[in-house]
């Protein structure tokens, strides 16, 4: 997938279950301009509580100018359509203007695995595969992005399709590893189970497997028998702000 060309940079946002981080994006590269600043999310967080924490965060670098941000439910046209790992009160709420609104730029606002997926097939783990590729991001929840041929199909939401009498966010997440104090091994095996159904459905010709937890790759890749080939994502956690951004770039200028 090119990466878009603009001579301006994007601010960067992804807001997610436990952390909202932003910074600064040179799209064109992909790369951020300066360090990033993550802000823990308020809980309950709500659309009041949730803007207050993005108007710090581009404060604190003095930032004028277009912001691209990820969301960690299902977006269209910017409005936001379910809450999985948020506070209920976002459905329906058109959380681009809100931001718009609350800190005086122009906002996109996307899905957070969609952007994640974006920055990845730009700038990373994806970039130059065609065919049908699958990110899938392990954090709070799972979230998925699905391109073909570098097209992005946006809001896949296969996090919550069910695995052993479950919606398979509440059994492989990273959380779930944490929250259960599972071993590598133990969650690799669930993430492997997540992974051979997925590719029992889509057949692939690549996963990318981020979030957080893709740093640990080592530990838990060795569980995963799938035979589509698996790939950690390469942006770690910046990919979302990076996606975001870029994103932001292509609707925006
Ligand atoms: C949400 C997705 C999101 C994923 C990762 C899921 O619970 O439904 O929209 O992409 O979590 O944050």
């Amino acid at each position: 997938m090119p990466a878009v060309k603009s001579p301006k940079p994007v601010f960067g946002i992804d807001i997610g279950g436990s952390g909202i981080k932003g910074a600064p994006v040179d799209v064109g590269s992909g790369v951020l301009l300066a360090e990033r600043v993550r802000i823990k999310t308020p809980q309950p967080s709500t659309p009041a509580a949730v803007t207050g924490v993005i108007t710090d965060l581009i404060r604190q670098f003095a930032w004028e100018g277009p912001i691209g941000c990820a969301f960690p439910a299902v977006v269209q046209r910017g409005v936001v359509r379910s809450a999985a790992n948020v506070d209920p009160s976002w459905v329906g709420a058109d959380a681009a203007e809100l931001v718009s609104k609350a800190t005086g730029e122009m906002v996109h606002l996307v899905n957070d695995a969609d952007a994640a997926g974006v920055a990845e097939m730009e700038h990373g783990a994806g970039s130059g595969v065609d065919g049908v590729v699958v990110m899938v991001t392990l954090g709070t929840g799972i979230g998925t992005a699905v391109f073909v041929d570098g097209i992005l199909v946006p809001n896949t939401e296969f996090g919550h399709i069910m695995l052993n009498g479950k919606v398979a966010e509440k059994h492989a997440a990273a959380k779930v590893r944490r929250r259960e104090g599972l071993s590598w091994s133990e969650w690799g095996q669930r993430v492997d189970t997540y992974l051979r159904r997925l590719e029992d459905l889509m057949l692939p010709n690549l996963f990318i497997v981020g979030g957080g937890v893709s740093r640990y790759h080592e530990q838990f890749f060795p569980e995963l028998t799938c035979r589509t080939p698996v790939a950690p994502a390469e942006l770690r956690n910046s990919a979302g702000i990076i996606g975001a951004a870029s994103l932001a770039a292509r609707r925006l200028f």
